[in-house]
């Protein structure tokens, strides 16, 4: 069930929502996209970031993965950014609107390459969402990155937190909120080595 909080602000969102359930694989959608929308309007308010950008920005943010499967850092959110315009101008979004929107995709790998306020809510959400679904990521690793190996598979989810922690989660209201949940999965995963 979506929470409340998530519910789309706005036509255009609604929109952008009803592409990401549509198109995504149901269990990343609820495991992933959706807490990265929660997160993403959480913290807009929290910070004062436009939510309506950062709203539409976290629907789509992953488009390159669902609908391109790009999965690799570098084309990743590139790809996704320039989909995402087409998706935003088919929609009849106007062109500044959709360049925010584009700019935060562009930016959601790597916060340090974050510089507005709503790319920085993106990238932490995205952060902040790796680190609570941590469950997600070990998924992920042990069916596509290294099938039947546990030992692998919990390096390569170590790694993605603890660069989600570092390098995702830029804004300080973020880190409070990853703070105990981090410490927690990192406990696990190093707990049988
Ligand atoms: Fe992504
Ligand atoms: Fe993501």
């Amino acid at each position: 069930m979506v929470p409340e909080h998530t519910l789309p602000g706005s036509e255009l969102a609604a929109k952008c929502a009803a592409l990401a359930r549509a198109e995504a694989e149901p269990i990343y959608y609820e495991r992933h996209i959706l807490p990265v929308v929660a997160y993403s309007i959480e913290l807009a308010r929290e910070v004062g970031a436009d939510r309506k950008v950062v709203e539409v920005a976290a629907w789509l943010h992953d488009i390159a993965r669902f609908r391109l499967k790009q999965l690799h850092r570098g084309t990743h959110e590139l790809k996704g950014a320039e989909e995402a315009r087409k998706v935003l101008k088919q929609l009849g979004a106007d062109a500044e609107f959709i360049d925010r929107v584009a700019r935060c995709i562009q930016c959601h790998v790597d916060g340090r390459q974050a510089s507005t306020l709503e790319e920085k809510v993106l990238v932490s959400a995205d952060g902040l969402a790796h680190i609570e679904h941590v469950e997600w990521l070990f998924f992920v690793a042990l069916r596509d990155q290294y099938p039947g190996d546990l030992k692998n598979a919990e390096r390569w989810t170590r790694q993605k937190i603890d660069f989600a922690w570092k390098h995702k989660i830029v804004l300080r209201q973020a880190k409070e909120k990853a703070r105990q949940k981090y410490a927690a999965a990192i406990k696990i995963l190093t707990s049988s080595h």
